[in-house]
């Protein structure tokens, strides 16, 4: 095998498999302990990140930027603006030049097909940091929380509601491989794209039409902006569509009693979501998004390094 086929990338939640999600969410633990514990642990001494941005981010930036430094390593910032990128270098070019300065890449932009076009010409590992298409940091980070408040995921009922997007579809992909249920509400012209998600198995996931029946009996609730990133042309027309689509209380009530609402952030109180539930007690956004950190640590040490001694 040679050197390029060996490497891994994390360009979709299906990259990994159950096995592997085991270790990596094991060491996440552990890997947060040392950091909660101020214990140094450098694996990745001298290793330098290139995160590439082509759409705004607070937590995503933040945590991968920390994360490599709490590793021992070094983060290089990019965006479109100010590099060759924005100005019409090919991805495939652009993805020879920097993967022979790094040791790791993490990409957030639009189309799917651009982190698969620049992890196909990388040297090193590349991690999808948010595509139209799927965001699978964050449910990584999603999971890991569920598990530390309330235990195994597996044949869990998830509620999403809202927009079918980047988050709904990286959910989907997980229930393949951690076993449990999606229940879908999403308004007319916002729902699931079949094509995408061609390859779900249809008894992972239930389409409701009304969000309060999405919500009947689920272990979590979790939504997000009704507007993502790189559609801002679209939010008046897409405030009419979601006004039904606000996760309410009352909706909460109808889950079980111990479910937990999450939301990736930025929120918008009043619009996906009542400010007394994302404030409210069975709220874990504020660990949602501080796992973000500890999951995507162990995430650059499994892709770096692959399966440490324990
Ligand atoms: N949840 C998330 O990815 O947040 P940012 O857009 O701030 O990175
Ligand atoms: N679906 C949102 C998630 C932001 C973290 C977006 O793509 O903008």
């Amino acid at each position: 095998m040679s050197e390029q086929q060996k490497i891994r990338h994390y360009l979709q939640f299906k990259d990994f498999s159950a096995d592997e999600y085991a270790y990596i969410l094991e060491r996440a633990a552990w890997i947060k302990q040392q950091y909660k514990t101020y214990r140094k642990y450098w694996p990745l001494e001298d290793r330098t990140l290139v995160m590439i941005f082509e759409k705004a981010s607070t937590r995503t930036r933040l945590s991968f930027e920390a994360g490599i430094q709490q590793l021992g390593g070094f983060a290089v910032y990019m965006n479109t603006r100010d590099s060759q990128l924005g100005r019409g270098e090919p991805i495939e070019d652009s993805a020879q030049v920097i993967s022979r300065m790094s040791d790791l890449v993490m990409i957030r932009t639009f189309e799917q097909s651009i982190v698969e076009r620049f992890a196909a010409n990388s040297r090193v590992p590349v991690i999808n940091g948010l595509t139209n298409e799927y965001h699978p940091c964050q449910i990584l980070a999603d999971i890991f929380t569920f598990t530390e408040h309330r235990g195994s995921i597996k044949n869990k009922i998830v509620a999403w509601i809202g927009d079918a997007n980047n988050m709904c579809n990286t959910w989907l992909q997980a229930a393949e491989i951690f076993d449990f249920t999606v229940h879908i509400s999403s308004p007319k012209g916002y729902r699931l794209d079949d094509e995408l998600n061609k390859n779900i198995d249809k008894s992972r996931y239930k389409l409701f039409d009304e969000p309060a029946d999405a919500c009947k009996n689920a272990d979590l609730v979790t939504t997000d902006v009704w507007t993502s990133m790189g559609y801002e042309a679209e939010n008046e027309v897409r405030k009419k569509a979601f006004a039904n689509f606000c996760v309410t209380e009352k909706m909460m009530s109808l889950a079980k009693p111990e479910a937990v609402f999450m939301h990736c952030l930025p929120a918008h109180r009043g619009e996906e979501v009542e400010a007394a539930v994302i404030d409210g007690k069975q709220s874990v956004v504020w660990d949602e998004a501080e796992n973000r950190l500890h999951v995507q640590k162990a995430l650059m040490e499994f892709l770096v390094l692959g399966k440490v001694e324990r």
